[in-house]
């Protein structure tokens, strides 16, 4: 298994629409083996594959709160085929947003139709906190985020921040490369 780098705001990539998986081979087996091991080195409760840069519809979510409790899910090509009116509101995070939390209304209960890692179409009834972590991980593969659901000047502020990083990061790997390439006589 691998840590793989984890996309952020305001990067282009995050807001495609992920494609369909036509098979779960040996590439989507690794890659969901791999996905996992990221969310919980971040740590993290949902990651989608978009955010390391894939753009496959591939979730992986665990909101078991200690080691102990781990429960990984592996969703391939996941839907929500019900959603309830009833609303709830949790205080969300995203790992492709560093350092921002808001308030975001969502349905309280759906119903995921999605393949497992055998090629078995599965169906889960889900509540709470993880019915949450499912409709944000979903929106992920339709190239949304959850700061689309805030006010457009709060969701401005966030983006204005996260690029100022994004540039300050860039300058630093370029004088972090440089010194090496010296070395190396290029
Ligand atoms: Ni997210």
């Amino acid at each position: 298994m691998a840590i793989l780098p984890i996309i952020t705001v305001p990067d282009p990539r995050l807001r495609k629409v992920s494609t369909l998986v036509d098979s779960v081979d040996a590439e989507v087996l690794k890659l969901l083996d791999d996905m996992l091991e990221t969310m919980y080195d971040a740590p993290g409760i949902g990651l989608a594959a978009i955010q390391v840069a894939v753009p496959k519809r591939i979730v992986v979510v665990d909101t078991g709160k200690t080691e102990e409790a781990r429960a990984p899910l592996f969703l391939i090509n996941p839907e929500v085929v019900w959603a309830s009116e009833e609303l709830s509101v949790y205080n969300e995070g995203c790992l492709s947003v560093p350092d921002y939390y808001d308030d975001v209304k969502r349905s309280a209960r759906v119903r995921v139709r999605h393949i497992d890692r055998a090629g078995a179409v599965q169906e889960f009834d889900a509540d709470g906190l993880l019915a949450t972590v499912v409709q944000h991980e979903l929106e992920h593969l339709e190239g949304g985020l959850f700061i689309d659901h805030l006010s457009r000047l709060k969701r401005e502020r966030v983006v204005k921040r996260l690029t100022k990083v994004a540039r300050y990061d860039e300058i630093a790997a370029q004088n972090r490369v440089e010194p090496a390439s010296e070395e190396a006589g290029a």
